[in-house]
């Protein structure tokens, strides 16, 4: 679907971050982002963009294997929400290619805030109407990062022979997660801990 059909999908209509764009800078800095990373990521994207049905079914098949993960898709306490897992799952295909196309800038930023929230008690469940946990714990949110990461390697490989090729694109993919990850650990943190 067209970006603008995707059920709550409000990128470029998010409140303002307060993460500043020279925070974005340090953080890239610290994972070692650079311009060449930008170029990986954009080739990951065309290399992915027919795949990306696929990648998400690897990724909520783990996802639903694990309780202690399909628990936060779930009613407390009790059974998967279909709807829900359906409504995030188009979102998730739609990070995918912002995570690999989009300018990381100031409307970027402003979304990657949204999504940290949705996360959190502050905006979870409230986009889908859904009664589900109230919150994805942070110790997740951050191991997530390996299997998010470590998955796409077999669906790039599929495109890719060059396995040099492949290691540059899976690195640039890793520094984009933990730099999300990273932006997405704040409001989980203390006031000037961040
Ligand atoms: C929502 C990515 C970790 C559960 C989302 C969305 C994305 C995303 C892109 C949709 C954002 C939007 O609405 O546009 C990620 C990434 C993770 C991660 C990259 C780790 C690296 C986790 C973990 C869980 C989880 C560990 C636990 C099961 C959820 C839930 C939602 C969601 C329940 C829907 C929140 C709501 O709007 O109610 N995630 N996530 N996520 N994620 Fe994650």
């Amino acid at each position: 679907p067209s970006e603008s059909q995707i059920p709550g999908y409000t990128y470029g209509r998010a409140e303002h971050s307060p993460v500043t764009l020279d925070e974005l800078k340090e953080l890239k800095a610290s994972v070692l982002f650079g311009e060449q990373d930008a170029e990986l990521l954009r080739r990951v994207g065309e290399l992915l963009d027919d795949q990306i049905e696929d990648v998400l079914d690897v990724w909520y098949a783990f996802v639903g294997s694990q309780p202690h993960l399909v628990a936060h898709f779930s009613q407390p306490g009790g059974a998967p929400i279909p709807e829900y897992l359906q409504a995030v799952r188009s979102r998730f295909g739609q990070w995918i290619r912002d995570t690999c196309t989009r300018p990381y800038d100031q409307e970027w930023l402003d979304y990657q805030q949204e999504i940290a929230l949705r996360h959190t008690p502050a905006h979870k469940n409230a986009t889908d109407h859904v009664n589900s946990t109230s919150v994805v714990p942070l110790r997740h949110l951050i191991a997530l990062a390996v299997p998010i990461s470590t998955t796409i390697r077999p669906f790039l490989a599929n495109r890719e022979d060059s396995a040099e090729q492949v290691d540059a694109m899976m690195q640039a993919w890793l520094k984009a997660v933990v730099v999300q990850v990273a932006l997405w650990s704040r409001p989980y943190a203390n006031e000037g801990q961040w």
